[in-house]
């Protein structure tokens, strides 16, 4: 990571590596018995309606959607910004939506159809990144009022996504984001249905590891690779740290890699009864098969592209020769998600690099749209979602 690049999400907060200081975000597991994560569950505050409304007519139900609320105005616009984003990428059925300010809270507010099976699903409505609680919502004729009863959520997180949120560092990328890049790339690919705990992760791009740990925590295997070695052995240290820190089995291998200099790898597998792999890797990202090799072919590729570069070139180079590379590691059916800086690398211009690449770039709405602000400095982040090709037909015996 370049540590002194300005525009990088994390800010000036100094760096540091311990897992003991909390941050509050949206995500707090609930206790579940394959969880390692001490939080109890969060209730939304909200004014709850706890009338029996189950099993009545669910014809077009009125809905509410919540806006995880963030602690900075810079987040705050960010997660308004993705949350409509992030639903109709999920499901183009959910539109028209509409904004709902309740008890200074923003809502989105939705009519769900009564087939919509997604509001039944505690562990889908837990994971929005960019939503804190999913409410069925009544208007009360007359009173101008709005009641909301909040629909049950909860994830048997395999550890806690506390693991992304604790560490701060310059060029982390924001979790929220994070989550919401995992979550579209899932979304668009033929494993939307696949459970986490299914599926292979990972981010050839990985600095500080927030895609690996919010996937890890989601129960994917991860592997990252990262060709910042400071980097890498700072987010390795921190693993271990965080997993004696939580008391999560952890067996750790370091190995030096041949042929690659000052190069290492950690593999890491974290659980017991259940296990994880998380593997991280120094070098270039255009090694990445091999140096992620143990992992298996990924499902999901996600990555945050390096800021702060000031020409076009590095942007330009990095992804042309890197995106074939990745394509070629994702399994059939599976997906790559990324963002970058497009203020002057705009989409018409990333998007061939990509059909070079041999991937096919996702351009229904809402993938074409999800250009947005960060800050002062990133003022265009857009997004990327591709997909391989298709498989052919299996020949009839
Ligand atoms: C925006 S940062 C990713 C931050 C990460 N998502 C996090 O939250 O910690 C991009 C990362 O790509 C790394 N990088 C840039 N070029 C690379 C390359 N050719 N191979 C491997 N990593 C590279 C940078 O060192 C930087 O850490």
């Amino acid at each position: 990571m370049r540590a002194a690049e300005p525009g990088f999400e994390g800010g000036s907060a100094p760096r540091q590596t311990s897992a003991l200081s909390s941050v509050a975000h949206p995500f707090r597991p609930p206790h579940a018995e394959e969880c390692f994560c001490p939080e109890p569950a969060r209730i939304p505050q909200t004014f709850a309606y706890d009338g029996d409304i189950r099993g009545k007519a669910m014809d077009g139900i009125q809905c509410a959607a919540q806006v995880a609320p963030q602690r900075s105005t810079q987040y705050s616009s960010l997660t308004r910004d993705l949350a409509p984003l992030e639903l109709q990428a999920f499901s183009p059925g959910l539109t028209p939506l509409e904004w709902l300010h309740l008890g200074g809270i923003d809502y989105l507010g939705f009519a769900a159809a009564a087939d919509e099976p997604f509001l039944q699903d505690a562990e889908l409505l837990a994971t929005f990144a960019t939503v804190s609680g999913f409410f069925q919502r009544r208007e009360e004729p007359g009173a101008h009022e709005t009641w909301l009863r909040p629909l049950p959520r909860a994830y048997p997180y395999f550890v806690s996504s506390d693991m992304a949120y604790t560490r701060r560092y310059k060029g982390k990328t924001n979790e929220v984001f994070t989550q919401f890049l995992l979550n579209v790339a899932k979304f668009a690919s033929d494993f939307r249905t696949v459970p986490w705990r299914q599926l292979r992760v990972f981010d050839p791009l990985c600095g500080g590891g927030t895609t690996l740990f919010l996937a890890l925590a989601l129960g994917a295997d991860v592997a990252g690779v990262e060709r910042d070695i400071k980097d890498a052995e700072t987010t390795a240290a921190f693993v271990e740290q965080y997993a004696t820190e939580n008391k999560i089995p952890l067996k750790a291998h370091a190995e030096r890699l041949r042929n690659a200099g000052k190069g290492r790898r950690w593999l890491f597998q974290l659980g017991k009864s259940e296990t994880r792999k998380l593997i991280l890797a120094t070098g270039d990202t255009r090694e990445s098969p091999h140096l992620a090799a143990a992992l298996g072919r990924p499902h999901l590729v996600v990555a945050d592209f390096p800021y702060g570069v000031q020409h076009l070139g590095p942007i330009e180079e990095l992804a042309t020769e890197a995106l074939p590379v990745w394509a070629s590691m994702l399994k059939p059916g599976g997906a790559l998600a990324f963002s970058w800086d497009a203020t002057r690398f705009g989409r018409e211009k990333m998007a061939p690099l990509v059909k070079a690449a041999g991937l096919k770039v996702v351009e229904r709405p809402p993938y074409d749209r999800m250009v947005h602000r960060v800050d002062r400095v990133i003022k265009r982040r857009d997004v990327m979602v591709a997909l391989p090709p298709a498989l052919p037909p299996e020949p009839v015996p």
